[in-house]
């Protein structure tokens, strides 16, 4: 009989991955959502202890990749209360009923829960969080980390197949590319590293084969996800105009810190350990991206 896994967050621009990786692998997989429920994907707000009690208890995974979260720092910012209510406060009751009931739980992190001053950072590294966001990682690693079977997947910023350009950090970007009627100051400063959903969804796989082929806890604790070539915002709009031979001209790079919440300079994640566990490919930018932006051109 096939292993179960329950994703979180199936409707997102990661869980959708996620939970598409899994059934590819051979899972029993069931997606939650919350506002975009379609196809089989279940409705549960994770805000409800007794909605993630009901489908644990009907389904009853192997494995939980917890990947649903408010993840935009300024929103965080503005709404804390809600916010905290899904990636801290419903972090920790999944966290104890996956316990309760000898669950695998995977909880999706970020670069964030780092300062951004002392890259690379390995898994053990010190954390220091800058913004509210950043914040609420780390408090629903912590509490993740209060129980036996658990892994921590950090990752950094991502981009994959969207249901819109805004719906990734880094696809937003391509809007400004493409409407060269105007100049637009692209932020130059923060160091990023943009990631393909494929290959984060590749590491939760790899870590959940691990937990249940080997039955004990070689897939535990906090393990990082991440591409490597290295981008500020400016640099990716360049790389994406030069992809798809668009004109660059009306970008303009601005080196100052970026507006808003306070970001981490440079996040860089250590992935060795990572690389060790798993296989996992890295997908080059500028093929990720073209794949992904194609058919958004006019
Ligand atoms: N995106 C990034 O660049 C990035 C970078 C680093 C780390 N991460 C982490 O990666 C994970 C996935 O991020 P993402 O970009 O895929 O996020 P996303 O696209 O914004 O998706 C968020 C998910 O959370 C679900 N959700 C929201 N409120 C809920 C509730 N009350 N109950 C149940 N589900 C609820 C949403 O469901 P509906 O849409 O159906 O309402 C959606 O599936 C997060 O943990 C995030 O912190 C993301």
């Amino acid at each position: 009989m096939a292993n179960k896994v329950l994703v979180t967050g199936a409707s997102g621009l990661l869980g959708r991955e996620i939970l598409r990786q899994f059934v590819f692998n051979g899972w029993d997989a069931l997606g939650l959502a919350y506002s975009r429920v379609h196809g089989s994907l279940r409705k549960v707000d994770l805000c409800e202890e007794a909605q993630i009690e009901a489908v644990l208890d009907e389904f009853s995974p192997a494995v939980v990749v917890h990947s649903a979260a408010e993840r935009r720092p300024d929103v965080v910012e503005k709404q804390t209360q809600s916010a905290t209510a899904l990636n801290v406060n419903a972090t920790e009751k999944l966290a104890s009923l996956c316990a309760k009931k000898n669950i695998y739980l995977l909880y999706i992190s970020s670069d964030y829960v780092f300062d951004g001053n002392n890259a690379p950072y390995k898994p053990g590294d010190s954390t220091n969080p800058l913004n509210t966001y950043g914040q609420m990682k780390l408090d629903g690693e912590i509490a993740v980390r209060k129980y036996n079977q658990f892994g921590v997947l950090r990752i950094p910023v991502l981009y994959g197949s969207v249901e819109s350009l805004g719906e990734s950090a880094v696809t937003t970007l391509f809007q400004a590319v493409l409407d060269s009627s105007k100049p637009v100051k692209m932020n130059d400063f923060q160091l990023r590293y943009p990631t393909h959903v494929a290959d984060c969804a590749q590491v939760c796989v790899g870590l959940a084969n691990r937990q249940v082929s080997d039955g004990d806890s070689n897939a535990g604790g906090v393990w990082h996800w991440s591409a490597e070539e290295c981008f500020t915002k400016y640099t990716m709009a360049m790389a994406m105009a030069q992809v798809f031979g668009l004109s660059s001209d009306h970008l303009v790079a601005d080196k100052s810190p970026p507006s808003g919440a306070p970001r981490p300079f440079d996040c860089n994640l250590d992935t060795t350990e990572t690389k060790k566990a798993v296989q996992v490919q890295q997908t080059p930018f500028k093929d990720g991206i073209r794949a992904v932006l194609e058919s958004y051109l006019p």
